[in-house]
């Protein structure tokens, strides 16, 4: 089994898809072992994405990632950050896979609805920004 860490950021809570999400989560056999409703500070948005701080969207990205509420959850399954990532789709919803989340609730590269960690070194970093071990089932 793996664990890896999602965000249902703030453009698709906003937008009232938390649920249709969540269940898709069930649906694909992900397991829950975490999940809480957050409001990241600008800061917080500024230390999860520190490896995108040279990018020039990172001003951007960090304030829309602190704009409103976002549902930070920890998820498992076997090979579960390469699927989480595969039922996510790509980046830009626009390039992304139809019947993938960011296809169906994304609306720019920005606003895309979904993040997933890409590699184990991450999920363990981003698990450990949100959860404390003890929180997670
Ligand atoms: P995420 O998977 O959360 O990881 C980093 C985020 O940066 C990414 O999703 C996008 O929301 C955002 N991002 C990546 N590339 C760009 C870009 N070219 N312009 C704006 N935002 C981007």
């Amino acid at each position: 089994m793996e664990r890896t860490f999602a965000i249902i950021k703030p453009d698709a809570v906003l937008a009232g898809h938390t649920g249709a999400i969540l269940q898709r989560v069930n649906e694909a056999g992900f397991s829950l072992r975490g999940m809480r409703l957050v409001r990241l500070t600008k800061t917080d948005a500024e230390g999860f994405y520190a490896v995108h701080r040279e990018r020039p969207f990172f001003d951007s990205l960090t304030t829309f990632m602190s704009s409103g509420p976002a549902v930070v959850l920890a998820l498992e399954s076997l090979d579960a950050i390469t699927r989480w990532r595969t039922l996510m789709g790509a980046t830009d919803p626009a390039k992304a896979d139809e019947g993938t989340l960011r296809r169906q609730f994304g609306s720019s590269i920005e606003h895309n609805a979904t993040h997933g960690s890409d590699a184990p070194e991450t999920a363990a970093f981003e698990l450990g920004y949100f959860f404390r071990g003890v929180e997670l089932g």
